[in-house]
């Protein structure tokens, strides 16, 4: 079974092209993260968990599903990490909760996919993207073929500073970088509601119409960057800067319909 966690639509688009390829079931994370629901969920393929990297890691969100879900059946697990770089030193962590699950650990894909980090980084034009995203469905298939023929995927090469990057730097990411409190809507609010409804962690709601950010935010970016009028802006970080959403997966028939 193939779940993904997706905030700008990379890792569904992933999910989505490993699901149809390898013919495997598909489950979309979100509900259960949203609302805090422990996951029961059997499968008899391998479980491949596919999800963006934050931070150089996996985002806590998923960390907690998977700690707190019960997964029977297959005891083998396969991450796909989609990154705009790199994934950094996150094995270690990911071995870890192979083992606190009682499953094998099969290795991590990162996948590079436009950055969605609009904060730090402005996304690549639309040609750029669509580049990007034909280089990873040659990563993909590459690592469907490690799947498909039962072997782990490779392990990640690491460089001088990653070890940092996905501890400390990341701990202190968390501690003193992600806030809501920067976030605002502009008056071209229309006060659709939609922000509040992709909020995978139920972080905002509207008041007279105007959203309102709680204190339980992860940058995902799911909400700036699925505003229909683009009213959203996070402090001066974001102004003037184009939004990412990755176009859904076609299918492999281009028809829209899948295979
Ligand atoms: C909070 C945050 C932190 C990120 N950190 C990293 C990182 O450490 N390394 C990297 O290569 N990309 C990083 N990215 C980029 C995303 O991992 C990448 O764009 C991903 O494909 C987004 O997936 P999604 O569209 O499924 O949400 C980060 C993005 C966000 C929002
Ligand atoms: S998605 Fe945009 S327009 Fe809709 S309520 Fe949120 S900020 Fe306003
Ligand atoms: S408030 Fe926005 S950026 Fe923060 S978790 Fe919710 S959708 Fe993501």
């Amino acid at each position: 079974m193939i779940l993904y966690f997706s905030a700008t639509g990379n890792s569904q688009y992933c999910a989505e092209w490993l699901a149809d390829h390898k013919k495997d079931d598909l489950l979309d994370t979100f509900y259960h993260i949203r609302h805090g629901v422990a996951a029961e969920l059997q499968s008899e393929t391998p479980w491949v968990f596919v999800m963006p990297t934050y931070c150089w890691q996996i985002p806590r969100a998923v960390e907690n599903f998977i700690i707190t879900g019960h997964f029977s059946g297959s005891r083998e697990l396969y991450f796909v990490m989609t990154c705009g770089s790199e994934v950094g030193d996150v094995e270690p962590k990911l071995r870890d909760l192979c083992q606190r699950k009682g499953m094998n650990y099969r290795g991590v894909l990162p996948v590079v996919m436009p950055d969605n980090y609009l904060i730090f980084f402005s996304p690549p034009d639309q040609a750029q993207a669509q580049t990007i995203r034909q280089k990873a469905e040659m990563t993909l298939q590459q690592g469907l073929e490690w799947m498909n023929r039962g072997e782990s995927f490779p392990p990640v090469q690491k460089e001088s500073l990653d070890r940092l990057k996905s501890g400390m730097v990341n701990r202190a990411f968390y501690r003193f970088h992600v806030k809501a409190k920067k976030f605002y809507a502009k008056s071209s609010c229309v006060g659709c509601g939609k922000c509040e409804h992709v909020c995978p962690l139920g972080n905002i709601h509207l008041e007279q119409e105007k959203p309102v950010w709680g204190t339980t935010c992860t940058h995902c970016m799911a909400c700036i960057c699925k505003c229909p009028v683009e009213a959203i802006e996070y402090g001066r970080a974001t102004r003037n800067k184009q939004r990412y959403l990755c176009p859904p997966y076609q299918g492999r028939d281009k028809s829209g319909k899948g295979v």
